[in-house]
């Protein structure tokens, strides 16, 4: 399907654009691709890495580069809820790969897949910069944290159920 921004998010596109010299404006291509991401259900299809290179005049190879080198960016469909597991060192240590295994469990799937639902997609990522309360999963643009397996199948309980992910306070 051919994407091209909605009229909301062509005047964010111009707010972006103006933020940069008009001869630099190949520097706002990670804020537009987070836009195309977020207008696209949450990925970036070819033509929505096409649309952004044609907006700031980039070979689209490069704009693909960028796409493919940063997790932030998926390169496929994902779920309505991306869980993103955190697998440095003091997530490992903090127990992350039990909460994994837990979740693959749960919802039947592995790395990388979604739920027949289309409600879960599983994604590995590096250090979410939040160590000092891992073990971490980002959960589309939130961060669960201090997670326990309990915790983690609660609140799957909860997003299947409908109800919205809040950070818990500790
Ligand atoms: S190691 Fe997981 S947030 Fe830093």
């Amino acid at each position: 399907m051919s994407f091209e921004f909605n009229d909301e998010n062509k005047t964010k596109v111009a707010e972006i654009l103006k933020k940069y010299p008009a001869n630099r404006k190949k520097s706002a291509v990670m804020p537009l691709l987070d836009l195309a991401q977020r207008q696209n259900f949450n990925w970036l299809s070819k033509s929505a890495i096409e649309q952004v290179a044609k907006i700031l005049e980039m070979p689209e190879i490069k704009v693909y580069e960028i796409a493919s080198f940063y997790t932030m960016y998926n390169l496929k469909p994902v779920g309505k809820y991306l869980l993103q597991f955190c697998k440095t060192t003091p997530c490992m240590l903090r127990g992350i790969d039990q909460i994994l295994k837990d979740c693959e469990k749960k919802l039947g799937i592995k790395m990388d897949e979604t739920s027949a639902d289309g409600l879960f997609t599983l994604k590995e990522v590096e250090c979410l910069g939040a160590c000092v309360n891992a073990p971490i999963v980002q959960i589309n643009d939130d961060y669960a944290e201090d997670l326990t397996s309990e915790k983690m199948m609660q609140i799957l309980e909860d997003l299947k159920a409908g109800k919205e992910f809040k950070i818990a306070a500790n």
